[in-house]
């Protein structure tokens, strides 16, 4: 699905990403771990050309590494970022809407608004207020389900549960494993391990911009050392 080689990204002289190499499978969900500033966001931008990536990045076979954001996102790969990114003026359902892809209607994808309002009553409840007047954590669903809208194929999604209540957690927890469940490769960055190690069928963990583990959930819990020089604060 997609397969990144060597993949190095800058901003200005900082070298951030120095050689990336990981892939994620058809239908597969994989966790992008590591401490604060690693470089997790950095390779979702990369990945989505909002950074640009030297090094080579697959999709489904087609060299993706140079292609403006907008292009690529029409190719079928999702990005939710870990700001709140809302248009805060418009309607919760317009900026649904704005998530369909050039010349998509509601309901030809896998996902309609109805099954984002079935999902997340909070949002069915405000479907014609401003976005600006939802919560922090109903902004962070909305940025969600707006990338959905738009069905992508293989989709990034960093650091949905971040300042989340428990009960906002598990449902976005849900949503996941229904993205999976859809037949969606799915690229989780977290930093907490509990919610990547539950649903991930790999997991892959970051240090200094460079992949430094790469197992199963159940092989990441055997390496008490990576953990420890990785991941735990
Ligand atoms: N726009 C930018 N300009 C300059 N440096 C940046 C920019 N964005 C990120 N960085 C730097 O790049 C490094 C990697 O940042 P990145 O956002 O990828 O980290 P991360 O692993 O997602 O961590 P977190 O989300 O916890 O901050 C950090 O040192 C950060 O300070
Ligand atoms: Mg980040």
């Amino acid at each position: 699905m997609i397969e990144i080689t060597d993949m190095h990204a800058y901003y200005g002289k900082s070298h951030i990403l120095q050689g990336v190499n990981m892939n994620v499978q058809e239908g597969e969900i994989v966790a992008l771990l590591g401490r604060n500033g690693v470089g997790r966001s950095t390779t979702c931008k990369a990945i989505m050309g909002e950074v640009e990536p030297k090094g080579s990045v697959k999709f489904r076979g087609q060299e993706i590494a140079g292609k403006k954001a907008f292009e690529i996102a029409n190719m079928g790969i999702g990005y939710v970022p870990e700001n709140r990114d809302i248009f805060p003026g418009l309607t919760t359902r317009q900026n649904l809407i704005l998530g369909l892809k050039p010349g998509q209607k509601d309901g030809e994808g896998r996902w309609s608004m109805q099954n984002m309002f079935d999902m997340f009553s909070n949002l069915n409840e405000r479907a014609d207020v401003e976005a600006s007047v939802l919560s922090g954590g109903e902004q962070q669903m909305l940025t969600m389900c707006r990338t959905l809208m738009g069905d992508p194929e293989f989709v990034m999604i960093d650091e949905p549960t971040e300042g989340l209540s428990p009960q906002m957690t598990m449902k976005v927890a849900e949503v996941l494993q229904e993205i999976a469940n859809r037949g969606i490769s799915t690229l989780l960055v977290e930093q907490k391990l509990a919610i990547a190690m539950d649903i991930a069928h790999r997991v892959y963990v970051m240090g200094h911009g460079q992949v430094v583990f790469e197992g199963t959930p159940a092989e990441l819990r055997e390496r008490d050392d990576v953990r420890k020089e990785w991941l735990e604060v």
